[in-house]
Formats: structure tokens, sequence, C-alpha cells
């Protein structure tokens, strides 16, 4: 069997109060963009630092190209690029200043460094803005320096955690097209976590979604999407009643907010809108509005977690403070 960049066995992390990830087993394949994704407090993060030697596991064990991470952190460490959730950059020093540092942090020889930095800055489109001041950057520019940080020690795995977090359209798209030349030019394994699920099913080869500490499913994005399969009803009433009255007509919801929402997985759409709004209609439910659509990843995450993805507290957090930084800065 090839050797796998990245191998998680029986996972697991107890707390006191959560059992934040629970058996959690799958494996990545070197030069892959695997993305995991989860509600808030799936484990996904946990999982990440597991991997990057900062917990330890409460059971079962991890590996990076067969190195097992808890025996050998400091191997494990100098294979490993990690672009945490929050602002890393200091704002205070010059873009080269701040390579010039995670360089030193990972014990890069003097003569070397110089030309490292300036590969890296040159890869992460950055070369012009070297010498300029970060609180100068956009946000776009401070994630490319951050990610450019992870990058000067050649990592053979890269970790990313919300690569475009707070990003507008635009620099969302120069970094995804950045992360995709990283894995076709140095073969990078990279490992990311996202709420966005179009930059999921864009920039991921494989994802799993994790909730509640389980991997609830893994998959190429277009496997997952057929496996959801036939077709996605969305129903908004204002009558909180909707999905009891959905349900008592056959339907299965795998939505159902008090709001009056629901989401059904269905065959023939287009043929089953007519009876089911007539039944509504007699159970004395008034529909707003009705909707029909192949399944996309966002109904995959729904099937498996029971909930649309949110800007949960984390995320929110984390994008208020990159963009308070970057408007403090400049
Ligand atoms: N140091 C800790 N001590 C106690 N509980 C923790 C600790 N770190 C995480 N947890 C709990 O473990 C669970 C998983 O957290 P984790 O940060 O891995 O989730 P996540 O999937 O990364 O969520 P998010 O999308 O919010 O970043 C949560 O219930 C969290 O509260
Ligand atoms: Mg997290």
């Amino acid at each position: 069997m090839e050797e796998k960049a990245i191998v998680v066995q029986n996972l697991g992390k107890q707390y006191p109060h959560v059992k934040a990830v629970d058996n959690v087993s799958f494996t990545v394949d070197k030069g892959e963009i695997f993305g995991l994704l989860g509600p808030n407090g799936a484990g996904k993060t946990t999982t990440i630092r597991i991997l990057l030697t900062l917990i330890q596991p409460t059971s079962g064990e991890t590996l990076i190209y067969n190195i097992n991470t808890a025996k050998n952190s400091e191997d494990v460490r100098r294979m490993c690029g990690y672009v945490p959730q929050d602002v890393s950059a200091d704002g205070d020093l010059t873009a080269y200043e701040n390579v010039l540092i995670s360089a030193k942090l990972y014990g890069m020889p003097a003569k070397e460094r110089k030309s490292r930095i300036q590969e890296v800055l040159n890869f992460l489109e950055l070369t012009e803005r070297a010498h300029d001041m970060v609180n100068t950057f956009s946000g776009g520019m401070m994630r490319r320096l951050e990610i450019a940080q992870a990058l000067v020690n050649r990592p053979k795995v890269l970790f990313l955690d919300e690569p475009s977090i707070g990003l507008d359209p635009n620099a969302r798209r120069i970094i995804w097209g950045l992360i995709k030349k990283l894995r076709d030019e140095y073969n990078t394994t990279i490992m990311m976590t996202t709420h966005d699920m179009g930059e999921a099913d864009i920039l991921c080869d494989r994802i799993g979604i994790m909730n509640r500490g389980h991997l609830a499913t893994i998959g190429k994005p277009a496997e997952l999407k057929s496996a959801v399969g036939g077709d996605i009803i969305t129903i908004n009433s204002s009558n909180p009643n909707c999905f009891q009255k959905v349900k008592e007509l056959g339907f299965s919801t795998i939505t159902n907010s008090p709001d009056g929402h629901c989401d059904l997985i269905v065959n023939n759409g287009e043929t089953l809108i007519p009876q089911l709004l007539d039944g509504l209609k007699a159970r004395g439910i008034q529909v707003e509005s009705v909707s029909l659509k192949k399944p996309t990843l966002d109904d995959v995450f729904l099937k498996y977690t029971g909930a649309r993805i949110e800007e949960g507290d984390t995320y929110a957090e984390t994008r208020r403070s990159r963009r308070a930084f970057t408007r403090r800065t400049k």
C-alpha cells in the first residue's frame, strides 16, 4: 500500500466535559487537498492540533508520512506548516521580517534564509511589497503573508484553518489559485478547514464532515452530492406547524426549524410539489415560498449534521478580529 501523507486511526480526545474527538479514522493521500468541515465544536481544530503535536490524544494515533506524531513531535513539526485561524502576522514589521522570524523559528541556517524568503514571497505574489509594513496590507495580502510564513520551511503537509476567512470574493479567488498552485507545483499535501461550502467544493479533492466529534461522512464533493440523491425541496411558511404537517403527508424532512422552514429530499420533485402544496393547504398551512434544486455541498452538510452551516461564534469572532486588525493597522 502506498504510504499516506496523513493517517488518523481511532482517534479520541476526551476533555473533562466533552469528547471533542470520538473514534475518528481517515487518511489523506500525498498531494491531496483535504477539507475538514463541520459545525462549531465538531472537533476539527482539535484533530488538527493533535496532528500538529500541539495536544496529545486520549486514544488512537496519528501518522504524518508514517511518523507517529505523539512519539516524534520534532520530526513532525519540521514537516508541517500551520496557518491558524487567528491573525498571526505582526503588523509592525515588514513582510520580509515576518517571514524571517518564521525562518529563524524553524531553525533554518542563516545562509539559506534570504533566498527561501524571497522564494516564498514571490510564490505568494508579495515580492513588490516585501519591505512594506504589514499594517499597510489588505486582508488578502496579510493572509498570503501568513501562508508564506508557513511555507518558508517547505512543509510536506500544510494545515490551513479557514484560509479565506473574512476576505472579499476577489481576494478569496487569489488564495484559492495559490493553494492549487502549491499542490500542483510542489505536491504539498493540504489539510484545511472551512465554513465556506463553495470554497470546499472548488478547492478540495475530498472532504470529511465532522459532527460532535464523529466523522459523519467522507468522499469527493461530487460523490457526496450524488449520494444525497434526488431533489431538494425547500418550503417556507410562517406557520410553525409546517414541518409536522409535511411529516403527516408522508415526507421526511431533513430540517425542521421552528419558524416553519423545512427541507425535504425527494425524487421527482417537480411532480411532487403540487401534491405537497395541496396537502398542506388542506391542513391549513399557508406556504410563503417553495423552491426546488439539485443537491449542493450545503445539502450534504445538512444531511449529515441536521443543520445548515452557519457562521457560528468562533467564525464570526475570527472574522471580526481579522477585519478589526486590518482597520486598526491602516
Ligand atoms: N482545551 C479545551 N478544554 C476543554 N474543552 C475543549 C478544549 N478545546 C476544545 N474543547 C471542546 O471540544 C469540542 C471541539 O472543539 P474544536 O475546537 O475542536 O471544534 P471545531 O470543530 O474546531 O469548532 P469551530 O468551528 O468552532 O472552530 C468543543 O466542544 C470545545 O468546546
Ligand atoms: Mg476550530
